[in-house]
């Protein structure tokens, strides 16, 4: 069995795919020509297209991260190959923790007491107890459902929305388009966890978010895809040219009190974006859950064997896109 790996930390991975796989030649793609030659499977994160052009043998390739858009989007992926992806693999512990410090940014008003840190003002706000604070999570796939029922735990009531039915413990589970509208009216937070398709392409806009109450905010660590920026910036209520100008106090301008976002249809978010500047977004550079190499070695690993063994691994639709 020959395994090309692509990634950033490609020695690292092939160290450990190499010892857990003695008998197989574990190549690099950053390797001269002639040691990267007919590989039957293929380990990438984002790998370019000339990859595809040059390995015309493979059997199998597994994405080194839950979401396929990028390599489904590739012009060069060939069609027919089954694609397996990380499920979870250490991802939702740290994709829990990112969402649920973005919740308390809002709901225990950090971000009011950031502002008025600024203005050296010792104001304590009325604290809206979890209770009250309805949280809807967009995606319940293997991270986005681990998300939901840790809120969930956490003493906040959840709304989970996916594409079919679901259920899940602790979560009021709504579907289909009509889910949707139901769940926008009553929640405080709206965390985007969808993957890259063509049916969540801007899901939310300006129509999904003048649905949301009145003061919500909105915690992207999904997908740049899922949003219309503009709609985005008309909804928190900044006026071109005003990037600078903190419109906060009292009730502020917009319907949106704020957003939390971690992925962008342009990653690095280029520097002219309005974004980077608005008083009540906060951007962190797609770190939202990274990719522990020892969880997603187990995966990996154990789809290599089974593909060896001829087994049939449960792998991506292309046609869905997840
Ligand atoms: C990261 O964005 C991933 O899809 O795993």
């Amino acid at each position: 069995m020959q395994i090309l790996i692509h990634a950033a930390d490609a020695k690292q991975w092939q160290t450990a795919i190499a010892s857990a796989l003695p008998t197989a030649k574990v190549m690099t793609s950053n390797a001269a020509l002639e040691d990267r030659q007919n590989a039957d499977y293929l380990v990438a994160w984002q790998p370019p297209s000339w990859l595809f052009e040059e390995q015309t043998g493979l059997k199998g390739i597994i994405n080194l991260g839950a979401g396929v858009d990028s390599l489904l989007n590739n012009p060069s992926l060939p069609a027919g190959i089954p694609i397996v992806k990380l499920r979870d693999a250490g991802m939702a512990g740290p994709m829990i923790d990112y969402v649920r410090y973005a919740v308390l940014h809002f709901q225990r008003d950090f971000d009011c007491y950031a502002r008025q840190q600024r203005r050296f003002q010792w104001q304590e706000q009325p604290l809206v107890p979890k209770e009250e604070w309805g949280i809807g999570v967009l995606g319940l796939g293997a991270i986005g459902a681990r998300v939901a029922q840790a809120l969930s735990d956490d003493g906040f009531p959840v709304h989970g929305w996916s594409r079919s039915p679901k259920t899940l413990d602790g979560v009021t589970c709504h579907h289909g388009e009509s889910g949707l509208t139901a769940l926008l009216g009553q929640v405080k937070s709206l965390v985007t966890l969808l993957p890259n398709t063509q049916a969540t392409r801007q899901i939310i806009n300006a129509e999904t978010l003048a649905a949301l109450p009145v003061g919500a905010s909105l915690i992207n660590p999904g997908r740049g895809s899922l949003i219309d920026e503009a709609a985005l910036l008309e909804a928190l209520g900044m006026a071109e040219g005003e990037e600078s100008v903190d419109k906060t106090d009292g009730e502020g301008r917009g319907r949106l009190r704020g957003a939390v976002l971690d992925a962008f249809d342009t990653e690095p978010l280029p520097a002219d974006n309005p974004l980077w500047g608005h008083p009540r977004v906060l951007i962190t550079p797609h770190m939202a859950a990274p990719t522990p190499r020892h969880a997603a070695l187990d995966q990996v690993i154990e789809t290599l064997k089974a593909w060896q063994a001829g087994e049939h691994v449960p792998s991506v639709d292309p046609a869905a896109g997840y």
